[in-house]
């Protein structure tokens, strides 16, 4: 294949992010090559997701699978590094997000003078002790093109002096979640749980800050029980989480622990819920956008828009101002916010066919 523009996804919240993307190119008939690099794996994590968003088969699979975050990252480094060697005269490769994935990928093309476009850049929650924090400060150190989500990444990348690389181009998770809406909705899937509509709790958690300590998870699950109590609440959980929970012999029968949903199904209960109490980053964004309130268990957040414009509030690991917060009754009230229109993905091809011409 000769001068595609390379995107890159590895895990989860990258392929939402991906699929807007790919379609856009595809209209304006550019070349793409798709790059999962398995940071995930399963088809709860990711074949459901290019199953129900439609994204092609990937091109290139590079496989590398769960490890500490070194070798991970080394893993996606080695493989990529060895396939962007066999790409005839790359046009530029598309990273997204703040995964492992987003940052190995970067690396690796910037070294090779390939140009470099993180989406979702400039995002920062000023917390290293998150490994996210780390891979974002990477990405858009060595990134040429920093296509920004919300407007606080302009004013972080502004005080790191890279004001002259970035460009606001608003949110292109959001455009999956507007183009997936009708779907999700009308597939109720509250009522596959037997919940009824504006009156349960949707919890996911999964930060290593949350569920690898074993003293924070069982007050973590005190607080679900309690929380239970006071309306149905529905934990689809992440693999880590469970390992974690079964490890530990956390098993809660007050609390309905379910497998990982694809995009729709997590979609709708989350769009029928009375609140979201979450430690994700993109849920924060997507309960703003839909107006559900969003109880989120960090101290700080990269996403301040949500907490300003937003439905979501910070409870740190204060568990019993969260059970307050997520208790009270809140009118829904959806967030406006510049560039969340279901368009930014046809910005970013806009700008980058233009620039990598
Ligand atoms: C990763 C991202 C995080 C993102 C999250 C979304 C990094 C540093 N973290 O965290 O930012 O919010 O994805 O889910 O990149 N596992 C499976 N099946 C899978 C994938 C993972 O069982 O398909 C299990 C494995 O035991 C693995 C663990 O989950 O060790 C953690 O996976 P990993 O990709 O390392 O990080 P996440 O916690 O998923």
């Amino acid at each position: 294949m000769a001068s595609p523009i390379i995107l890159v996804a590895g895990a989860r919240p990258n392929f939402v992010k991906i699929a807007p993307l790919l379609r856009a190119f595809e209209a304006r008939s550019v070349e793409t090559l798709l790059v999962h690099t398995g940071q995930h794996y399963d088809y709860v994590m990711s074949g459901v997701f290019f199953e129900q968003l439609s994204i092609r088969q990937p091109d290139a699979f590079l496989k590398v699978g769960s490890a500490a975050h070194g070798a991970q990252t080394a893993a996606i480094m080695t493989k990529f590094e060895e396939l962007l060697e066999t790409v005839t005269a790359p046009r530029g490769v598309v990273v997204v997000g703040d995964v492992n994935s987003t940052m190995a990928a970067a690396l690796v093309a910037a070294k090779m003078r390939v140009p470099v476009a993180h989406v979702e850049a400039g995002l920062r929650s000023h917390d290293r002790s998150m490994p996210e924090e780390i891979n974002r400060i990477v990405t858009d150190a060595v990134a040429d093109v920093l296509l920004v989500s919300e407007p606080d990444g302009i004013e972080n990348l502004r005080v790191e002096g890279a004001a002259s690389r970035a460009r606001y181009v608003g949110n292109v998770m959001i455009d999956t979640l507007i183009a997936q809406l009708p779907v999700a909705r009308a597939l109720e899937p509250n009522r596959t749980y037997g919940l009824r509509a504006g009156e349960y709790a949707v919890v996911t958690l999964h930060r290593p800050s949350n569920v690898d300590d074993a003293m924070q998870l069982e007050q973590l699950v005190t607080f679900l029980e309690r929380l239970a109590h006071e309306m149905p609440v529905v934990f689809p959980a992440h693999p880590r989480t469970k390992q974690r929970l079964q490890a530990a012999g956390m098993v809660s029968d007050a609390v309905r622990m379910i497998e990982p949903l694809g995009y729709r199904e997590f979609l709708g209960l989350v769009d029928s819920a009375r609140v979201v109490v979450s430690d994700s980053g993109g849920i924060q964004e997507e309960t703003s956008y839909l107006g559900i309130p969003c109880v989120t268990l960090r101290s700080n957040t990269e996403r301040p828009v949500t907490l300003v414009q937003g439905t979501n509030q910070l409870a740190g690991n204060n568990l019993e101002l969260a059970f307050t917060l997520a208790t009270q009754r809140k009118p829904r009230r959806p967030a406006t916010i510049e560039g969340w229109d279901g368009s930014a993905a046809d910005r970013v091809a806009d700008l980058l066919a233009e620039l990598w011409n």
